[in-house]
């Protein structure tokens, strides 16, 4: 068996946790390979909403386990919580859920790092979530981490004071921060407690045990192909690979063991934080966008910066991760316009292209539109694709066209049941 990979196309909160809920009964094991708590996958379903950080978006689903891989980082105390709120849902959630013992863990001074790191910056700060995710990946490749498996050595305490220490003499630096970490290390303790009681495993070896023996696993991705370490838009960008490669480095995945790798990406888009953003829209229409489609994140609750799909930048994503099918996001949202825009190249120094260019923060880049005719209806309570409007139907096949990559799921609502499928 492959691993089918699921991740964002663009700069994160496509609605990736959405997909992964309505495609999980055709796996067994849901494993989320890279990120944190820096993620905020929504699902909805039965009038109910629920936002997950670290969990995969499979754990509601009977049956399936939900694996949290090694290129994942943990904050035991955003874990706990998470626990805490699937409680009422009255299921098994430990026996549905098993962690790598390589998994890193975001210790409390990794948050105040990311926090001192990011005033620091002033204006120039990337607008992290501040959940320690870039102070924890640099220790990992700093080789300071501590990871799931320590937690059950006998010498833990020790391991997380020489680290500790380690990230105190890093804090006198930046004057002025001011902290009580003592506030900060009784509910993370309380964190490892419970982690200790979990299923942690090899995950390398139990996925690849599990595909043997024909089990189907699909990869949960967090963040967006823009925000990755390597191809984002750097150094706005978080600190994992969250590309197709990350699931062969998140959970000891050969790459010819990767199957169908699903893109998800917005109808238009959207970004949170800083950094470029060619098509970004400072004007009523971003406004009324935001206003549709509830643009404010689902980790923070900041506003989302949003704009018109951007076909160089999508391009580029669907090359980059191998992208073998589409699923367009929130096209209910752009219900109320006469027209949409597609930007389909840009004007770099006079030139038209589309290719993503290096220079992004630098470069003067003007978007090339071209403009289609918007469906003015509302799709929330379509049930079939066949019914839906022409002028959808119109822009699901140009984009197809241009992006040359099937959209087989258009999605318009974030109800579980209002997924529409395009064989
Ligand atoms: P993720 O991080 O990729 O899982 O996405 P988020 O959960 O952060 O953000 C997506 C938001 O859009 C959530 O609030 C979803 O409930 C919502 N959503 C997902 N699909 C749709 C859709 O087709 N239409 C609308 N209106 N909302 C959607
Ligand atoms: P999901 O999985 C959207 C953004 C932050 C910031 C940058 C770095 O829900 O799509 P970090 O905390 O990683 O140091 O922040 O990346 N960011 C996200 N934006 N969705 C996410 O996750 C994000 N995770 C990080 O806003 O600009
Ligand atoms: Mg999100």
């Amino acid at each position: 068996m492959k691993v089918d990979v699921l991740l964002g196309l663009q700069w994160g909160d496509e609605g990736k946790g959405k997909i992964v809920d309505v495609i999980t009964p055709n796996y067994d094991i849901i494993a989320r390979f890279q990120g944190g708590p820096n993620a905020g996958h929504t699902l909805e379903f039965e009038g109910i909403k629920h936002v997950l950080h670290t969990i995969p978006s499979g754990i509601f689903r009977e049956g399936v386990i939900n694996l949290i891989g090694n290129g994942v980082v943990i904050d035991p105390v955003v874990f706990q919580k998470e626990m805490e709120k699937l409680k009422p849902f009255g299921f098994d959630i430990r026996a549905r859920l098993v962690i790598s013992k390589k998994a890193h863990l975001i210790l409390p001074t990794h948050r105040l790092l990311d926090a001192a790191s990011e005033t620091a910056k002033g204006k120039n700060k990337i607008g992290s979530t501040l959940k320690g995710i870039g102070p924890t990946y640099m220790d990992k490749t700093g080789r300071n981490g501590l990871r799931v498996g320590d937690i059950f050595s006998p010498n833990f305490k020790e391991k997380y004071d020489a680290l500790v220490e380690k990230h105190l003499g890093i804090l006198k630096h930046h004057e002025g921060f001011t902290y009580d970490l003592s506030e900060l290390e009784g509910p993370w303790m309380e964190g490892i407690e419970l982690l200790r009681g979990l299923i942690a495993v090899d995950s390398e070896h139990y996925l690849n045990e599990a595909l043997k023996s024909g089990k189907r696993v699909l990869a949960e991705g967090a963040q967006g192909t823009m925000l990755d370490i390597d191809f984002g838009t750097y150094p706005f960008v978080t600190s994992s690979n969250t590309v197709t490669a990350g699931t062969c480095t998140g959970l000891g995945i050969a790459p010819q063991k990767i199957g169908k790798v699903i893109g998800i990406f917005k109808a238009y888009c959207t970004r949170v934080g800083s950094g470029p953003f060619p098509t970004e829209l400072l004007d009523e229409v971003g406004d009324s966008i935001r206003k549709e489609g509830n643009e404010f994140g689902s980790t923070t609750g900041r506003p989302r910066r949003c704009g018109w799909v951007d076909l160089p930048q999508l391009k580029y994503a669907i090359m980059i991760n191998g992208v073998t099918e589409l699923s367009m996001m929130k096209a209910d949202v752009l219900g109320n316009f006469d027209t949409i825009r597609v930007c389909t190249h840009y004007l770099i120094n006079g030139e038209k292209t589309d290719r993503f260019p290096y220079d992004i923060t630098d470069v003067e880049l003007v978007p090339v539109y071209e403009d289609l005719r918007g469906w003015k209806a509302d799709l929330t309570g379509l049930s079939s694709y066949d019914d839906a409007p022409d002028a959808l139907k119109e822009y699901v096949s140009f984009l197809e066209a241009q992006l040359e990559v099937p959209i087989s799921v258009v999605s318009v609502g974030p109800d579980r049941k209002q997924t529409l499928t395009n064989e």
